[in-house]
């Protein structure tokens, strides 16, 4: 990935930009795929809970960010429990995943409390406005004594550029802000909960929390807990770990909070590609300017950050090139402009220098690609999803997880 979801890029240097890939036979998958390569998850988990483990606190994966089932069985074993973004999200973390479920949603409907509380453990509200309109709801629900309150806060403390990721931007729902608050106002909550980074270093992270000691300072005594969301990319292979664990530890010590964490991307980082194959390649003899390929990979269906952000993937044996090139631009019979095969004008994965221009029916492989696909991936235009396979690279082992057809897809519409 060249440029993060919320950094300029500039903020982290990426040091395997393409995890164990290059290793990966693509024709081992069908097409278009997503591979998540076990070890590399493994690896990640590992880094998470050595974190957890000498910082003294607890991590959480991100459901929103990376919620493959078939996974569960890895992070499980190294991390405390999932972070869902509502229900469907909180019955999945309850259902598929083991550990405890801390469920946050800016927007909550009193039709989905009852098995809201039977699947969550903590419950973040969005405002005080929006406590006081559930908490007589929920005093009615069996089991939702067990349930610990949390209170979002906007820090009002900006490290993201891009807008369309910055939690803590002008007009931002989410969150309250903290400074006008007193701790008599935190009496129904035992934390606070606060995410306001996306892709981002150590030194955002650390920034970012001396921000919230000054502002927020003054309700530490009125909680045990704060959260401080996700949006750190822990298990990048030059993040400052051992410096990260003293920190923490020295937050915890000065302030007596215990501290959750709750990272998506920094869970899949590296340990995921989707495989597409070339479906046309169109030449500047056949008289488009530069060439053109054609995929069964589609940035909007498949990987919409792609677009949104918009980033744009590395492709394994290819360089990548600014999106901005223009056909009149490229000289080279090796360049190419990467899309899918949706009509969708832009739906354009990237501009690549190949060593040698694809042919039809060639595999291609994008890295990094791990998280916000499957999650955020649509079947616009009736693109079909891409299967799912987990790969052990140790052993060169692939199996293949779920394959979706037309059933899928026509339910995924309604009953007809
Ligand atoms: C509340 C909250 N927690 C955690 C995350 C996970 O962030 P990331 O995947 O960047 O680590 C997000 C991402 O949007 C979020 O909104």
């Amino acid at each position: 990935m060249n440029t993060a979801r919320g950094s300029s890029g500039k903020a982290h240097k990426r040091v395997l930009p393409q995890g164990n890939f290059h290793r990966f036979d693509p024709s081992s998958v069908p097409s278009p795929c997503l591979v998540i390569d076990q070890e590399r998850l493994e690896e990640n988990s590992r880094r998470l809970a050595r974190l957890r483990d000498e910082a003294g606190c607890k991590v959480l994966l991100a459901l929103k960010a990376f919620a493959l089932p078939a996974c569960a069985p890895i992070l499980d074993r190294y991390l405390d429990g999932t972070a869902a973004s509502g229900l469907w999200e909180a019955k999945l973390g309850r259902e598929a995943f083991g550990g405890e479920v801390h469920t946050y949603a800016p927007g909550l409907k009193p039709a989905e409390l009852p098995e809201m509380v039977a699947s969550t453990d903590a419950l973040i509200f969005n405002s005080l406005g929006q406590y006081h309109r559930f908490a007589p709801l929920l005093a009615n629900i069996d089991g939702s004594e067990r349930l610990h309150l949390g209170l979002r806060i906007n820090p009002r403390h900006q490290e993201v550029e891009n807008a369309l990721y910055d939690p803590a931007g002008p007009w931002s729902r989410l969150g309250i802000d903290g400074a006008t608050l007193s701790p008599d106002d935190l009496e129904p909550f035992s934390f606070l909960h606060i995410h306001a980074l996306c892709d981002h270093a150590f030194e955002a992270f650390a920034r970012m929390v001396a921000a919230i000691e000054a502002r927020l300072g003054h309700l530490f005594e009125a909680i045990e807990e704060i959260n401080l969301g996700g949006g750190v990319l822990w298990t990048d292979d030059d993040f400052p770990l051992d410096e990260a664990i003293a920190f923490l530890t020295d937050f915890r010590a000065r302030t007596g909070l215990r501290i959750t964490l709750e990272p998506g991307t920094a869970v899949a980082l590296h340990a995921g590609a989707m495989v597409g194959e070339v479906l046309d390649v169109m030449t500047a003899d056949q008289g488009v300017g530069a060439p053109v390929i054609v995929t069964d990979l589609s940035a909007t269906c498949h990987m919409p950050d792609a677009l949104e952000a918009p980033f744009t993937p590395d492709c394994l044996n290819a360089e990548t090139l600014p999106r901005t090139l223009r056909p009149n631009e490229v000289n080279d019979p090796n360049i190419a402009r990467v899309g899918g095969p949706t009509c969708l004008a832009g739906d354009t994965i990237g501009t690549y220098r190949f060593n040698l221009l694809p042919q039809i029916g060639e595999r291609l492989v994008f890295t990094d690609l791990g998280y916000y696909t499957t999650v955020k991936g649509t079947t616009f235009n009736g693109t079909p999803l891409p299967a799912i396979a987990l790969w052990d690279s140790r052993k060169d082992a692939v199996e293949i997880v779920a394959t979706f057809g037309w059933n899928d897809f026509a339910t995924r519409l309604g009953p007809f």
